[in-house]
C-alpha cells in the first residue's frame, strides 16, 4: 500500500489514524502494520524461536498433507486470503490432485506481486490469480478460466484470532458464500495456552515484534506528517485472560503532544494505543463459532505439544 499510495488510500489512512487516536482508548487498525517494511519485519518474526505458530503449522501441515489433500479432492481451487509470503499454501499444492487455481489475497501489494510469481514460476499449470485488498471488507475474486473441483479457502496464520470474535463470525460467514455449497475452509488456529509461553511469542528477545509494532508509528511519520518520536514508545504485550486474547500496545513513556497532518493528539505518561488482539481458541471454542458462521466440522490436525490447530470445515447444507 505504502508505494502505491494515491489520494484515497492516503485520506482512508489519515481518517482511520484520526478517529483511532480520538478516542478515549487510542487505537490504530493492524492492517497498516504491513507497508513494504512490516511486511519485512512480519517475514522475519515467522522466522523467530520464541513465535512457535508459524513453523507449527507448517509442521502440522506438512505431516497431514496427504490426508488434508484427501478432504479438498482433485482439482481444488484455493483461495488465500492473507497471502503473504505464499509458503504454506505451496503444501497443499504439492499434496492436492491437480489443483486447478489459486487465488492470492493480500494487503501488501508488493509483497503479493511478488510471490504470486514465484508460484506461477514453481507451478506452471496452475493459474493464479492474486488481488491486492483489504480482506476484512468483502473482496470481489476474480474468476479461474477452468471450471475447478470444490472451492476452499485457505486462511493460515492465526490471522482470524486478530478479528474480534463477531468480525471473525462476519468474515467467515463472506467465506461461505465465496466458496458456496460443497466449499470448505481450512483454517489454521493458535491454541489457548499458558500465558509466559504466549507473552513471549509477542515480545521476542530480539525486539523484532517491537519494531513491527513500532514500524506502525515510522508509517504514520512518513506517509501522514506525523511528529512520533519512536524513542519515547515501548512496545507492550500481555495475555488477557479473561477474554483469551493477546493485546498488542505501544506505551507512551511520558506525557507529550503528537502532531499528525497539523492535529494535535495528548498522551500521559502511560497512556497506550491498542495496536493488535490475538485470541486463542480452545478446539471446541471455534467449532462452535465456525458452526455459528455456517460451517460443519469435518476434521482438525494439530501438533504434538498441542501448541496450533488447523481446522476443515465445509458449509453447512442447510445454509448457503
Ligand atoms: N496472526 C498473527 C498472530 O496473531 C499475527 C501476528 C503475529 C502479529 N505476530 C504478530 C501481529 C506480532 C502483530 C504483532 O499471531
Amino acid at each position: 500500500m505504502a508505494s502505491d499510495a494515491n489520494g484515497s488510500t492516503r485520506e482512508i489512512f489519515l481518517s482511520d489514524v484520526i478517529g483511532g487516536l480520538s478516542k478515549s482508548r487510542k487505537r490504530l487498525e493492524p492492517k497498516y502494520f504491513y507497508d513494504a517494511r512490516g511486511a519485512e519485519l512480519f517475514n522475519q518474526i515467522c522466522q523467530l524461536d520464541a513465535y512457535y505458530p508459524t513453523r507449527t503449522e507448517t509442521g502440522i501441515l506438512d505431516t497431514n498433507a496427504d490426508d488434508i489433500a484427501h478432504y479438498l479432492g482433485t482439482d481444488a481451487v484455493l483461495v488465500e486470503y492473507g497471502a503473504g509470503s505464499l509458503e504454506k499454501v505451496r503444501i497443499l499444492l504439492d499434496a492436492i490432485s491437480n489443483p486447478v487455481a489459486l487465488i492470492a489475497v493480500d494487503i501488501s501489494a508488493d509483497q503479493l506481486d511478488r510471490a504470486a510469481n514465484d508460484v506461477r514460476a514453481a507451478y506452471p499449470e496452475l493459474e493464479v490469480l492474486h488481488v491486492a485488498a483489504d480482506f476484512t471488507r468483502p473482496v470481489d475474486l476474480p474468476e479461474p478460466a477452468r471450471v475447478g473441483g470444490n472451492p476452499v479457502v485457505f486462511f493460515p496464520g492465526s490471522t482470524i484470532g486478530n478479528f474480534d470474535p463477531d468480525d471473525a463470525i462476519e468474515f467467515m460467514v463472506g467465506a461461505r458464500d465465496t466458496v458456496g455449497p460443497g466449499g470448505m475452509l481450512l483454517i489454521g488456529v493458535d491454541l489457548k495456552k499458558d500465558s509466559a509461553r504466549l507473552e513471549i511469542a509477542y515480545d521476542d528477545p530480539a525486539g523484532v515484534t517491537a519494531a513491527f509494532n513500532l514500524n506502525l508509528l515510522t508509517r504514520i511519520n512518513r506517509e501522514l506528517g506525523g511528529d512520533f518520536d519512536l524513542d519515547t514508545f515501548n512496545h507492550v504485550a500481555r495475555y488477557n485472560t479473561n477474554l483469551g486474547r493477546i493485546e498488542m500496545h505501544l506505551k507512551s513513556t511520558k506525557a507529550q503532544t503528537v502532531t499528525i497532518n497539523g492535529q494535535p493528539f495528548d498522551f500521559a505518561e502511560g497512556e497506550t494505543i491498542h495496536t493488535e488482539n490475538s485470541y486463542k481458541y480452545s478446539i471446541e471454542e471455534f467449532q462452535a463459532l465456525a458452526e455459528r458462521a455456517g460451517f460443519k466440522p469435518m476434521q482438525v490436525w494439530t501438533d504434538a505439544e498441542n501448541l496450533f490447530a488447523v481446522h476443515l470445515f465445509k458449509v453447512a447444507a442447510d445454509t448457503s
